[in-house]
């Protein structure tokens, strides 16, 4: 048995790197994990029981006792506007990461299906999770851009939304992201930058499996 090809997809809200991340998995017959989901269930349980995201002894419980195959990813309430400025608060707590290590390695270790490789999108996947995948690839775009890409897809799903602030809480989140002191968002040194602010998803998809390939 050969081990599974590992392809890490990092980079920052927005950027266009869970769709490149899904559709690599597709086109490859890998399969994938969408590692935002994780901290967003943290995220959101703290919520669900009316506690602070900031509260980290709550969010280090929540980490503790997560459990990935209980989970329902499919839960709209994960993907809102809410649950991922929570899953920013709870990722700045090294507890909260450091309980969510398993889950993750165990996933590129042994894809699910018995598939051949594993994709994994999320913010510290090329440095810290699985510092030795195969393929890294940094996915990013402008802010302005990236902020016109969360307003559309919250639209699109019938959400209200005010432009301005989705683009003044998307600069916190990378602030928060990009200056926490455990697993900062950062390029690995040996990843590939894909900047995707004048690329559509098939020309993003076209320059990353030539990357691959
Ligand atoms: O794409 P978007 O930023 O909206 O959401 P996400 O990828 O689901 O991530 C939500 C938050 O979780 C991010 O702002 C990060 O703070 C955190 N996160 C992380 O720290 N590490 C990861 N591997 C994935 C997400």
């Amino acid at each position: 048995m050969t081990d599974p090809v590992v392809i890490a997809v990092d980079g920052p809200a927005a950027s266009g790197k869970g769709t490149l991340a899904r559709r690599l998995a597709a086109e490859l017959g890998y399969a994938y994990l969408d590692t935002g989901l994780l901290y967003r269930a943290v995220g959101l349980a703290l919520i669900r029981a009316g506690l602070s995201p900031a509260d980290q002894k709550a969010a280090i419980h929540a980490a503790a006792v997560f459990d990935a195959a209980a989970e329902d990813f499919s839960d709209p309430a994960l993907r809102n506007e809410e649950t991922g400025a929570a899953a920013g608060i709870v990722a700045v707590i090294p507890a909260v990461r450091d309980a969510l290590i398993g889950v993750q390695r165990r996933f590129a270790a042994n894809p699910p299906g018995g598939a051949p490789g594993a994709v994994l999108d999320g913010r510290d996947i090329g440095t810290v999770i699985c510092p030795d995948a195969d393929y890294k690839l940094f996915v990013e775009a402008d802010i302005e851009e990236r902020a016109r890409r969360r307003v559309k897809e919250l639209q699109d799903r019938g959400d209200a939304v005010i432009p301005a602030r989705v683009l003044k809480e998307m600069k916190e989140r990378d602030e928060r992201d990009r200056t926490r002191a455990v697993a900062p968002l950062a390029p690995a040194a040996d990843a590939s930058v894909v900047n995707t602010t004048n690329l559509n998803a098939d020309a993003a998809f076209a320059l990353a499996m030539s990357l691959i390939r």
